[in-house]
């Protein structure tokens, strides 16, 4: 099989949230911040990132969006070496908003369409997974809306859930990076069987509050004794927030992914929205800069257009200026 060697490709691909409170590693949703992918093949391989907080991605071959994209040609059985690749992304890395999953699942995208969609996506969502090391942002960022996630390390299954359409998500972002690596260190090594059935009870019934739309359990379901406990101490802001949210007009809330940032789900016909961002952002900026975004459920995951001949002198920027929004 052979590749176009004309085409060229952008992704346009969601952040995501994983967890949300008690589903460690196998709940996530798709949120409205977006990173864009350009890929095509080229003589010789060029890796240009636009925009700020990219510092220290590699621009050779050891960059990831190439080395996952070279991973499904090998798997397609299509030879496309050298290629020509533009990112652009408004998703904070290492925030928790999950930019390593995007980038994951935008290469994937975008390599999938160079090779024909040779690779089916549920296929996608398992070398994603493998990739990652858990299902939950990866699976958001690939299907969109509310993802249901497990992985045992061979297997990745996902289902996928239609956010209520009332549902709006505030996040708050310290101004403080933290690894993925460092939060997971945090954890213990085993849990009391009281742990385990307290969060196998609010995860649950947050699956089912999220899919009957009974928002109003949402306040009970998202607790957690799995990981939030252990990471309250790389959070400073964060107990407070959790303690304190729902009584300032938030549906529930969580930390985001591994963190740093803190999430709220918030009835979109709250009239305390500006009340609930004022507590986030005055208990994180207690200790340290924050921001905060109003986003919402994103309902489809990565949206990939084939540039033909007529767009070729479009260049990347051009072509995205429109959307961004961060
Ligand atoms: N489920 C993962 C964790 C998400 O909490 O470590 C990391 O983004």
């Amino acid at each position: 099989m052979t590749a176009d060697q004309q085409q060229r490709v952008i992704v346009k691909v969601p952040a995501s949230t994983a967890n949300l409170g008690p589903g460690f590693d196998s709940l996530g949703m798709a949120l409205s911040l977006f990173a864009w992918i350009e890929m095509g093949a080229a003589e010789r391989t060029e890796i240009v990132l636009h925009g700020e907080g990219m510092d220290g991605i590699p621009t050779d071959k050891t960059n990831l969006v190439y080395k996952v994209a070279q991973q499904v040609f090998d798997e397609a059985g299509v030879s496309i070496p050298e290629l020509s690749i533009s990112m652009y992304s408004e998703i904070p890395l290492t925030r928790g908003l999950g930019s390593s999953a995007s980038a994951i699942v935008g290469a994937l995208a975008a390599a999938n369409r160079l090779a024909g969609d040779a690779l089916s996506r549920e296929r996608l969502f398992e070398i994603a997974t493998r990739l990652e090391g858990h299902p939950d942002n990866v699976g958001a960022s690939l299907y969109g809306g509310i993802i249901v996630a497990a992985w045992d390390g061979e297997r990745a299954a996902a289902i996928r859930l239609e956010p209520h359409p009332e549902l709006e998500v505030l996040v708050a972002i310290p101004e403080f990076h933290l690894s993925t690596d460092k939060a997971r260190h945090a954890l213990p090594a085993g849990y009391s069987k009281a742990d385990a059935v307290y969060n196998v009870g609010r995860s649950s019934l947050l699956v089912a509050a999220l899919a009957s739309g009974q928002l109003e359990m949402i306040r009970y379901a998202m607790q957690d004794r799995l990981h939030q406990p252990y990471r309250a101490a790389l959070i400073p802001g964060m107990e407070r927030i959790l303690a304190e949210a729902t009584e300032h007009g938030a549906l529930g809330a969580a930390l985001s992914g591994a963190g740093p940032t803190m999430l709220a789900l918030v009835d979109r016909r709250s009239s305390r929205k500006q009340e609930l961002e004022q507590f986030l952002l005055d208990s994180l900026r207690q200790h340290n800069p924050a921001e905060a975004r109003w986003l919402t459920p994103c309902l489809e995951g990565p949206v990939v257009t084939s540039l033909d001949a007529s767009q070729a002198g479009t260049t990347f920027m051009e072509w995205i200026k429109g959307e961004i929004t961060a």
